[in-house]
């Protein structure tokens, strides 16, 4: 190549980077691990039902293998003592981070109900269920105030960080209760209301102690209390 054919494009090739600068500054930069948590951004409201209007990036954080060191979701679903063929409801399931595993626990025999009130978590679920051949799943879409779960299907239902979602919890909590079978248990697993390295903002989070008056209040009895995820409380309840 002759000095003069450097010349062109060497401007071209500082064109390109000007261009690549520019927008680089134009494109936010997203915080990574910790400063941009997952599931919970702090960002979380600013689309429907409490999800952040980035459900894409959402579900892909959600279901995110990086998540499992903190989560711990095969200790969680070994701690709630599922048996085969028994009855999960994992309520505000999103894309199925704990439904799959609740599936296996029941294995084949046994069956989950996946509830959320956003249609597009429930399609993201639907693709995972199908990629993974899972067939005893029942995604359903609920509505804000009403799981619409048949009254006394449940052994377990699981509820991790949505508690602090549902419009009138006391209420919602009356209507999980309906959907226990006799012996059944609710668990609520969700952010600790104290500063920690993930998590949705301080005033979203519902405190310990407040779930458990409003439990109290729905006439659920703490029966167990696992303490070995660093974030959230887990929160095991019976029918009194
Ligand atoms: C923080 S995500 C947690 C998802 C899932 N439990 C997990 O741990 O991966 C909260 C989920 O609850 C759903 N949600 C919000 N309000 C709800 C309500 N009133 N009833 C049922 N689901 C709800 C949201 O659409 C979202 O999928």
């Amino acid at each position: 190549m002759t000095q003069e054919e450097h010349g062109p494009r060497r401007a071209a090739m500082a064109a390109l980077a000007l261009v690549v600068g520019i927008l680089g500054a134009l494109v936010p930069v997203r915080a990574a691990g910790p400063q941009r948590p997952s599931p919970a951004p702090s960002a979380e409201s600013d689309g429907q039902y409490g999800n952040p209007s980035d459900l894409d990036d959402y579900i892909a954080e959600m279901t995110s293998p990086e998540r499992d060191a903190w989560q711990k979701p095969d200790q969680v679903v070994a701690a709630l003592g599922l048996k085969k063929g028994e009855t999960a409801c994992d309520i505000g399931s999103g894309p199925g981070y704990f439904t799959l595993r609740l599936a296996r626990a029941v294995g084949f025999g046994g069956f989950v109900y996946a509830v959320d009130v956003e249609a597009r978590m429930l399609q993201a679920l639907r693709e995972r269920l199908e990629r993974a051949r899972v067939r005893n799943v029942a995604p359903v879409l609920a509505v804000s105030d009403d799981p619409l779960l048949p009254p006394g299907v449940c052994d377990v239902v699981l509820v991790v960080d949505t508690y602090h979602h549902f419009p009138d919890r006391a209420g919602y909590l009356k209507r999980l209760r309906r959907s226990l079978k006799p012996k059944g248990r609710i668990v609520n697993i969700d952010y600790q209301r104290r500063p920690t390295p993930i998590g949705p903002p301080l005033d979203h989070r519902v405190a310990r102690a407040t779930f458990l008056t409003e439990a109290k209040g729905a006439g659920l009895s703490l029966v167990a209390e696992p303490t070995f995820l660093p974030y959230q409380y887990f929160l095991i309840l019976a029918a009194k």
